[in-house]
C-alpha cells in the first residue's frame, strides 16, 4: 500500500518516432516509478484505445496531449489523496474514473503509463526487483526465464517489401540457459544478414527489428531462416525450431484471405491447409494469429486440426482480454495467447487475464509492439508471471535487446530461476 505524491506525464518518442506517454509516478514515501508505452501497427479491432489527439498540427495528428491531460486532471485528482492504493486498487480506480469497456475516455495509454509506473515505484520501496514484486502481486512463486520468439526476418504491416506473413521468428528450444538463447539468436540473425547479402537481397530492418528482404514467397523466407541456422552451426528441429505470426487480419477481407506476394486468394479453408503444408515443410512450433479475428469458425477447425502439434497463439483474437479469452476456452480456439499490456490498459488486468489462461491450460507469450520503447518492463513481466515465452522481435535496435538485456542481467542475477526450452511450448 502507497500514498501517492505526485503523477506526471511526458509526451516522448517511441521506435517509429512517433510520440508516446512517460509517466513518472512519485510515493510519499520518496520512491518513484516511471514508465513509458509502447504502440502496435496491427492493432486488433478490439483492443483498448490508443488516445491520439487528431490534431494535424502537432506530429500529424498523432500527439497524444490529451492522455496526457487525463493523466494530470482526472487521474491525478483520484490518486494524488491522503489515501494510499496497492496495485489492484489502483487499477480498478482508473477503470472506474474512464468507465468504459474499451478505456475510450481516458486512453489505455494514459491508464497504462501510470499503473505500470506506480507498480516500478512500489517494487523500489519495497526494495525488491520488478519481477519479484510482479510475482508478488500474482501471487505466486512460479518465477522463470522465458525462452524468447526472435523475428527475424519482418513482412506485412511491419516491413515495405511483398511478404505477407508478418514475423518469421526463430525459437532457441533447445537451449540450457536464457543467455545461450540469446547467443544462438545473434549468430543465426548475422549469418541469416550473410546470406541475403550474398544473394544480393537487403539487409535493411523493419520495425521489429528483423531483415526486410523483397523475398516472392513465405517459403523463401522460411527456407532463408533454416539455412541460417544450420550456417550458425545449430541443427534445426532439435537446437532450434520456427515460429510465425501471420497477423492474418491484416490480409482477410470479405472472408478471404487474399497473399499479395503470391497474388492468389485463399478462402479460410485453403488458407488453413497452407498452414498445415508449412507445418510439414519446416519445423514449426508455433503460429500466431494464423487466421483473422473475426474467423471463429475456422480458429476452431484450424486448433482441432493442428492444436495438439503446434502451439497457436491469439494475439488480435483474444487482445489481451479475458472475455475474449473465455469465449476461445469455451470455442476450444487457440492453445495460448499473446499478452500485450497496452492490449488491455492496466498492470492487474493483465495479471488477470494471464491467470486465467493458465488455469485452462492455455501457454502465454508476453509481446513488445511494433512501435516500442526502451522500457523493459515486459521483460519483468515475463520472469514475474513465469510466463513461459516473450517475443521482443529481433537481434539489433535498442528498444528490441532492451528487453533481452534486461533478461540477461535477471538470469546473472538470480541464478535459482529456470529455463526450460522447448518443453514450455508444447
Ligand atoms: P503490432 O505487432 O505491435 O504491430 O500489433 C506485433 C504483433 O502483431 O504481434
Ligand atoms: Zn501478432
Amino acid at each position: 500500500m502507497s500514498r501517492i505524491d505526485g503523477i506526471r506525464a511526458l509526451e516522448v518518442l517511441d521506435s517509429r518516432g512517433s510520440p508516446t506517454l512517460e509517466v513518472e509516478v512519485s510515493l510519499a514515501n520518496g520512491s518513484t516509478g516511471r514508465a513509458m508505452v509502447p504502440s502496435g501497427a496491427s492493432v486488433g479491432s478490439n483492443e483498448a484505445l490508443e488516445l491520439r489527439d487528431g490534431n494535424s498540427d502537432r506530429f500529424f495528428g498523432k500527439g497524444v496531449l490529451d492522455a496526457i491531460c487525463h493523466v494530470h486532471n482526472e487521474i491525478q485528482s483520484a490518486l494524488v489523496c491522503e489515501s494510499s492504493f496497492n496495485q489492484s486498487e489502483l487499477d480498478s480506480t482508473l477503470q472506474e474514473i474512464d468507465g468504459t469497456q474499451n478505456k475510450t475516455k481516458l486512453g489505455a495509454n494514459a491508464t497504462l503509463g501510470v499503473s505500470l509506473a506506480f507498480a516500478r515505484a512500489e517494487a523500489q520501496s519495497t526494495k525488491v526487483p520488478l519481477y519479484e514484486h510482479i510475482a508478488s502481486l500474482n501471487r505466486t512463486d512460479d518465477m522463470r526465464l522465458p525462452v524468447p520468439m526472435m523475428n527475424v526476418l519482418n513482412g506485412g504491416a511491419h516491413a515495405n517489401n511483398r511478404i505477407d506473413l508478418q514475423e518469421f521468428m526463430i525459437v532457441p528450444t533447445g537451449m540450457n540457459d536464457f543467455s545461450s538463447a540469446i547467443r544462438c539468436g545473434a549468430e543465426v540473425f548475422h549469418c541469416l544478414k550473410n546470406a541475403l547479402s550474398a544473394d544480393g537481397h537487403s539487409t535493411a530492418v523493419g520495425d521489429e527489428g528483423g531483415f526486410a528482404p523483397d523475398l516472392d514467397s513465405d517459403e523463401s523466407a522460411l527456407a532463408y531462416l533454416a539455412d541460417a541456422i544450420e550456417r550458425a552451426g545449430y541443427k534445426l528441429g532439435s537446437d532450434v525450431h520456427l515460429a510465425l505470426d501471420c497477423a492474418a487480419t491484416e490480409f482477410h477481407s470479405d472472408g478471404d484471405y487474399f497473399l499479395q506476394g503470391q497474388s492468389k486468394s485463399y478462402t479460410s479453408r485453403q488458407y488453413c491447409d497452407y498452414l498445415a503444408e508449412l507445418v510439414v515443410q519446416f519445423p514449426i512450433v508455433s503460429i500466431e494469429d494464423g487466421l483473422a479475428e473475426e474467423d471463429w469458425n475456422a480458429w476452431r477447425q484450424l486448433t482441432a486440426r493442428l492444436g495438439s502439434r503446434v502451439q497457436l497463439v491469439g494475439d488480435d483474437i483474444f487482445v489481451t482480454n479475458p472475455k475474449f479469452l473465455q469465449k476461445g476456452i469455451e470455442l476450444k480456439v487457440a492453445n495460448s495467447i499473446l499478452i500485450k499490456v497496452n492490449q488491455i490498459g492496466t498492470l492487474t488486468e493483465t495479471l488477470e487475464v494471464i491467470q486465467l489462461a493458465k488455469s485452462f491450460g492455455y501457454n502465454t507469450v508476453i509481446s513488445h509492439r511494433s512501435g516500442d520503447t526502451e522500457d523493459t518492463f515486459i521483460a519483468d513481466l515475463a520472469v514475474g508471471t513465469g510466463a513461459g515465452q516473450i517475443k521482443s522481435g529481433s537481434l539489433c535496435r535498442s528498444e528490441r535487446t532492451s528487453k533481452y538485456n534486461r533478461l540477461i542481467r535477471i538470469e546473472a542475477d538470480a541464478s535459482h530461476l529456470d529455463y526450460r526450452g522447448l518443453r514450455e511450448i508444447i
